[in-house]
């Protein structure tokens, strides 16, 4: 037998080290090494690779039958559509995001529907089963079946699982929980990485679908990031800001299903309730049309949504501020730059501030454009056309590039009732097609084109 050994493990890109240091020897992040146990047996025994083992037979792929899984839906549809059509048996789900913003009355909500047809458990390390209570009779579930634990050992819940055999099983949340293999306390990596890796074996083993919840770190990672999204099927991620009702839900990370896939919910009195037609939600409503104002069609996994960006641009000191809520800062940069050099059009000695309206965040670089005709919309402060709307990415060399499924977008945009958009010349339909109807499209491949075309509006 191996001694039990400590190791220590980098949070930030999993390298290990044999004893404490400050600094990673792996990828040089600081203060980032923290306690596990060695999972390694020591030296390799010879013995183990000589005939103890017997050889596995081995199939070739194509005589393996290709089945679906079957899955089990939770009956919130926005929660199914991101997990790729519902929950799978024995997969393990990680749902990760802001304290406050929905995760535990989210889960709450859909293992009441689960459970009244399947066995389900909400453990809970951080309330009271009254606490429990006191929320699902705020969600108007009184008489749910849902058995709930409150218990932060894993072994006991692992014990206590293997009792009850729920088919879903909830944890909320795996920073709560420790294991007594571990002298760490609760929510350091170490304690993490173990917990959640037994907990995965458990559902492999018996069948059970768990769920885990993780709270994010004020970095924006999830605490213990890679190690746990490394371990289970599905990354979820709550997104959106807690001072408006609406909340994304994001699929990071799916073994079962599309990533990037969301799902839009709104928070009421009375839980979170699912927002089938997001399209319009971001729009902001102005009567009349405002300068640095323009409507972006983004898409979201496989739905395109319309989202307002705005921008202000205003006098600024000596060093100008580039700011932005929603989109990427640096990107910004490169827009500016971009807009100056290719179009003549200068901000260098004005602050520059842009918004998504909503709390979405956007990363798909399909936003320029649109950011670029909010920008000039405020500078020249002249606003653009009522129904107006844009989607285009720009490249360095001021070229306008495609962005990917242009016609789903414009559809989206002609259903809503835009009359006019701003598209890169190969997203541009063939021909005047009826889906289209009542949107005229201009087609664009370079940005000074655009920027002077809009300026004849
Ligand atoms: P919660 O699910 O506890 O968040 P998390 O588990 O992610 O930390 O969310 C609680 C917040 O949601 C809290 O600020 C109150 C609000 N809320 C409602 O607005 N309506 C409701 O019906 C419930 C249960 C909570
Ligand atoms: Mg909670």
């Amino acid at each position: 037998m191996a001694k039990d050994k400590n190791i220590y493990v980098c949070n930030a890109c999993g390298g290990t080290s044999s004893k404490w240091l400050g600094k990673c020897p792996d990828c040089g992040a600081w203060n980032s090494l923290q306690e596990s146990v060695a999972t390694d047996t020591g030296a390799p025994n010879k013995n183990r690779f000589q005939g103890l083992a017997t050889p596995q037979p081995v199939a070739s792929l194509s005589s393996i039958e290709a089945s679906d899984f079957a899955r089990l839906a939770t009956t919130i549809d926005e929660l199914d559509r991101v997990l790729g059509g519902g929950l799978v048996d024995g997969g393990v789900v990680l749902i990760g995001g802001d304290p406050g913003i929905g995760k535990s009355t989210l889960l709450l909500q859909a293992l009441h529907t689960l459970s009244l047809q399947n066995k389900t458990l909400y453990v809970s390390g951080e309330e009271s089963g009254a606490q429990i209570a006191m929320r699902a009779r705020r969600l108007g579930l009184d008489q749910t079946q849902v058995r709930v634990l409150a218990e932060i050992s894993l072994e006991r819940i692992i014990a206590t699982v293997q009792a009850e055999q729920p088919r879903v099983c909830v944890i909320d949340s795996i920073q709560t929980i420790y294991s007594e293999a571990l002298t760490s306390a609760p929510g350091s990596v170490a304690q993490v990485r173990e917990c959640a890796a037994h907990l995965t074996r458990l559902a492999k083993s018996t069948g059970v679908t768990v769920i885990l919840v993780g709270h994010v770190t004020k970095e924006g990672t999830l605490a213990g990031p890679r190690v746990l999204e490394h371990m289970v099927d599905t990354v979820l991620y709550f997104e959106g800001d807690t001072h408006s009702s609406f909340r994304l839900v994001r699929a990071i990370k799916n073994r079962f299903g599309a990533v990037n896939e969301i799902g839009v919910f709104a928070m009421t009195e009375r839980g979170l309730k699912g927002v089938a037609n997001p399209s319009a939600i971001f729009l902001n409503q102005h009567p009349q049309p405002v300068p640095g104002s323009c409507v972006l069609i983004t898409l979201e996994g496989t739905r395109p949504m319309l989202v307002e960006i705005q921008a202000l641009v205003d006098a600024g000191g000596p060093s100008p501020r580039r700011l932005s809520v929603g989109l990427e800062r640096d990107r910004l940069a490169m827009l500016l730059a971009v807009s100056h050099r290719h179009a003549g059009v200068s901000c260098g000695d004005q602050d520059v501030f842009v918004n998504a309206v909503g709390g979405v965040r956007i990363t798909e670089p399909a936003a320029d454009l649109a950011v670029l005709l909010a920008i000039q919309s405020s500078l020249r402060a002249k606003p653009l056309p009522k129904g107006f709307v844009a989607f285009g990415e720009v490249g360095l060399a001021g070229e306008i590039r495609p962005a990917p499924r242009g016609q789903e977008r414009l559809k989206e945009a002609a259903k809503l009732g835009f009359e006019l958009a701003i598209v890169p010349k190969a997203n541009a339909p063939k021909k005047s097609d009826p889906q289209f109807k009542g949107l005229t499209i201009h087609a664009v491949d370079r940005v000074e084109e655009a920027l002077s075309w809009v300026r004849t509006l």
